[in-house]
């Protein structure tokens, strides 16, 4: 369960990291590629050099380190994982999650990370009760890190209580449980459209339209961080590719629909760009000339291939296909019949006339229509409707398999 899987493993400073060094031993064995962080106190406990050797990589340890920040940022580094693992994690270490503090590499990477983040705390044990500490875990708790231990016995100063670490095979174990928990949708293949299409006029003009992609885009990332192999098929956005998926970048709306049955057999499709309808029937290969008191050109439109209604009818159909319905009046009822027009399993209607900010925005107000009738959520950002959205997905493939 854990091949394949990279952790990103932060040492705080404390007596148990020489632990740590075993948990990376274990974690190598089955599979895992593990990247050290360590802070500066850990240093006086464990040396980066112990670290690379078991690790077989580098060991990053502070924030300004040219080289690193050249070889790879920091956001990168908190971000090129499946987990972050803080073992130990002292009680300093977090205080300064649960505050938010970015002072050194260790607390940046576990701020700007987008991943599922457990610590393995370890301290005194009226460290442990003491209220600051257990307000710092609560909060943590309710912003999703997960924790093992600490167990109780016997700790460093010779006193009894609970602060010990967890034992590494304990650790080992909390970190499979998190990762199944964090990816119901490992082992199924999603295929996400996203953004808008550019259909030529001629070598130098094209007809677009205003979508920005980030809806799709943060649907894909979603997806991908359920767990799901994920192909982002993308026309062009100025959007940076997604973490964790494998992104194909296109122009036109026929480049989309052969990008994305290339992408077949998948288990789920969801189709959140904003395809033209139509293309230019006869794009010039030289430019349209402006010729003095001459009439306006007309251009010739051809239909465009649909692709939600030709993923929805294929011979490959994935499990479940979702479409958008952006429209400007009568949203509920125009995306009800669109859903049985093009054959989908859900349409996500959203409202992008005037005055919402939709198009272009971080929000969006959606109403997710089945078989089974609409679910109209809440206005929210576009992020949180494309986490909402994946678990949905998830939990409709766990119910169908
Ligand atoms: N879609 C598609 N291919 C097309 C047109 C639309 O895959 N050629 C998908 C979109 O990605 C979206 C859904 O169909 O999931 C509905 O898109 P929308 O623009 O709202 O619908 P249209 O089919 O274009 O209908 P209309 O413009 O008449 O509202």
């Amino acid at each position: 369960m854990l091949a394949g899987k990279r952790i990103l493993l932060v040492i705080s400073g404390g007596i148990a990291a020489y632990k740590s060094l075993d948990l990376i031993r274990r974690l190598r064995e089955r599979g895992a590629s593990v990247r050290c962080v360590l802070t500066r106190a850990a240093k006086e406990f464990v040396t980066p050099l112990a670290v690379e050797t078991l690790s077989r990589e580098r060991a990053y340890d502070e924030l300004f380190d040219l080289t690193a920040e050249h070889e790879i940022g920091h956001i990168r580094l908190a971000r090129d994982c499946d987990i972050v693992v803080v073992a130990p994690a002292t009680a300093n270490i977090l205080a300064g999650m649960a505050q938010g503090f970015a002072g050194d590499l260790a607390t940046t990477v576990l701020l700007a990370t987008d991943r599922p983040v457990l610590a393995a705390p370890a301290m005194n044990y009226v460290m442990w009760a003491n209220p600051a500490t257990v307000a710092n875990i609560e909060t943590l708790r309710l912003r999703g890190v997960s924790f093992v231990g600490p167990e109780t016995g016997e700790l460093a100063e010779g006193e009894t209580g609970a602060g010990r670490m967890s034992e590494p095979l304990a650790i080992v174990d909390a970190i499979e449980k998190r990762l199944s928990v964090d990816a119901p949708l490992s082992g199924t293949r999603a295929i996400v459209t996203s953004g808008p299409t550019y259909e030529p006029i001629d070598p130098v003009r094209y007809i677009a339209n205003r979508s920005s992609g980030k809806q799709g885009h943060a649907i894909a990332t979603a997806l991908a961080a359920l767990g799901a192999e994920t192909t982002l098929v993308s026309g062009p956005t100025r959007l940076a590719d997604p973490p964790g998926c494998r992104v194909v970048h296109v122009e036109t709306a026929q480049q989309m629909l052969a990008a994305s049955l290339s992408a077949l057999p998948a288990d789920v499709a969801v189709c959140a760009a904003a395809v033209a309808d139509w293309r230019p029937a006869h794009p010039g290969n030289a430019k349209l000339k402006k010729t003095e008191g001459g009439v306006p050109p007309g251009i010739a439109l051809a239909e465009n291939p649909d692709i939600l209604a030709t993923l929805s009818r294929h011979a490959q159909r994935p499990r479940l296909v979702v479409g958008f319905a952006a429209e400007t009046e009568n949203l509920l009822a125009h995306a009800a019949a669109k859903r049985q027009r093009k054959g989908c399993d859900w349409i996500v209607a959203n409202d992008v006339g005037e005055g919402t900010g939709t198009f272009g925005g971080d929000c969006n107000r959606v109403h997710v229509i089945d078989g089974a009738g609409t679910e109209s959520w809440d206005p929210m950002g576009k992020d949180e409707v494309a986490r909402r959205l994946a678990r949905r997905i998830a939990a409709a493939i766990a119910g169908a398999a």
